[in-house]
C-alpha cells in the first residue's frame, strides 16, 4: 500500500510503485480533473502540484511522491466556490474545450504561490510547458495577470496583451 496526502487528505492506495500518479489519480481516487494528453511530459494537461511545485502527474511514478503534498485543481474550489485562478479562468473565458484548463490552473497556482507578482515574461516563462490545442493562449495568460491581480487584492489593469 502506498499513502498519499492529496488536498488534504490522506489516502492509501493499492498501487504498482511504478504507476504514474496521473493515473492513481484518476483511476483510485476519482479526481478525474488532471486530464491524460500525451503520456509523454510535452502537453501538461496532467499537471498537479507536488510539494507545491507544478509536476506532470504523468511521468511521477506514485511511489516517488512521498510525503509531499499533492494539489489538484478539485483542492481549489468547485463549480459553486472556484477559487481565485479558477473564476480568474471563466473570467477571461480561458477555455474552449477545457481539456487543457486543470493543468493550466495548476501550473498558475503553482506559479503564483511562489510568485505573487509576476512580470508578464514569468508568466509566460511559467506557463511555457502547457500547451492548449484550442489557442485559448492569449485567454490563459490573461486569466494568470487577473488572479495574481486579485490575489493581491488589485483590480486588473496590466493585461498580458491587448484584449
Ligand atoms: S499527459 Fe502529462 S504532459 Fe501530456
Ligand atoms: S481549451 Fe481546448 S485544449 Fe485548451
Amino acid at each position: 500500500m502506498i499513502t498519499l496526502n492529496v488536498n488534504g487528505t490522506a489516502h492509501s492506495v493499492d498501487a504498482d510503485p511504478a504507476t504514474p500518479l496521473l493515473y492513481v489519480l484518476r483511476d483510485d481516487l476519482a479526481l478525474s480533473g488532471a486530464k491524460f494528453g500525451c503520456g509523454l511530459g510535452q502537453c501538461g494537461a496532467c499537471t498537479v502540484m507536488v510539494g507545491g511545485v507544478a509536476a506532470f502527474s504523468c511521468l511521477t511514478p506514485v511511489s516517488v511522491v512521498g510525503v509531499r503534498p499533492v494539489r489538484t485543481v478539485e483542492g481549489l474550489g468547485n463549480a459553486d466556490n472556484p477559487g481565485v485562478v479558477q473564476q480568474a479562468f471563466i473570467d477571461e473565458q480561458a477555455a474552449q474545450c477545457g481539456y487543457c484548463i486543470a493543468g493550466m490552473v495548476m501550473r498558475a497556482q503553482a506559479l503564483l504561490d511562489k510568485t505573487p507578482n509576476p512580470s508578464d515574461a514569468e508568466i509566460r516563462r511559467a506557463m511555457a510547458p502547457n500547451l492548449c490545442r484550442c489557442g485559448t493562449h492569449m485567454r490563459i495568460l490573461r486569466a494568470v495577470r487577473r488572479a495574481a491581480d486579485t490575489l493581491r487584492g488589485q483590480a486588473t489593469t496590466l493585461p498580458v496583451a491587448s484584449r
